[in-house]
């Protein structure tokens, strides 16, 4: 299989240039629906994970304290150069969502826009938003899923495998992966393309909660 970590920072260091003649217009809407939903208050500390060129940054509330990170350094380059025409004073890293390089319950919410049905492993990537999150924090995910109710059909599977490869998977489920990741989800609602594009909201669920807080 294609979909690997070293294989996503190489094409995303490729796309990086175009990226945004791709993925600004077309996400806009879909991507302002799901901040809409995050419930912001002043100073938070927020997170975004695969930020990409940054193009939730100009969306985000100016009173809040900004951590933006992605794999590939030519996205991070685009994305720090975003936060400074913007007058934003962001944090951008190049880091890897499997291993974010932040204490336990740190944010208070977490995005993750178009990144889980891209990451190999999103599991890996949700097990680090929760152990960054503090308990009662907020995930804030906009992707394409697969509908809940049924997996994927062997055409559409075989069509992933061209996907994955030179953009993104199209046979994730949203429910099963946040849930069995250990997020409650109060929000779900369809954004883009009839239900294809989702924002999702979710908290760490009580257990996973105390469990980050007993880890201070
Ligand atoms: C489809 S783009 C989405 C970018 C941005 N979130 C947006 O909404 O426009 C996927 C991004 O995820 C990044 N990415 C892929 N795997 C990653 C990983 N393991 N850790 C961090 N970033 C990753 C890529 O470099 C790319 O910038």
């Amino acid at each position: 299989m294609i979909n690997t970590t070293a294989w996503n920072r190489i094409r995303y260091g490729l796309y990086a240039p175009i990226y945004d003649l791709v993925a600004d217009r077309v996400f806009r809407r879909a991507r302002q629906l799901a901040l809409d939903a995050v419930d912001w208050q002043p100073g938070m500390r927020v997170l975004l994970v695969g930020a990409g060129t940054g193009l939730d940054l100009p969306w985000l509330p100016r009173d809040i304290e900004v951590h933006a990170t992605d794999l590939s350094p030519r996205m991070v380059r685009r994305m720090q150069a975003r936060a400074e025409r913007l007058g934003l004073d962001a944090q951008c890293r190049v880091m890897n969502a499997e291993a974010l390089a932040y204490p336990d319950a740190h944010f208070d919410v977490v995005i993750m826009h178009l990144i889980l049905a891209v990451m190999p492993h999103p599991e890996r990537g949700l097990a680090e938003a929760k152990r960054v999150l503090r308990p009662g924090g907020q995930l804030c995910v906009m992707d394409k899923f697969q509908c809940d109710e049924r997996p994927a059909g062997p055409l559409r599977r075989l069509l992933n495998v061209a996907t994955s490869a030179v953009a993104t998977d199209i046979t994730r489920q949203a429910r099963p992966l946040l849930e069995g990741g250990g997020f409650a989800i109060v929000l779900d609602r369809p954004v883009m393309l009839g239900s294809l594009f989702r924002a999702l909201l979710a908290h760490p669920t009580e257990a996973d909660a105390r469990t980050a807080g007993s880890a201070q």
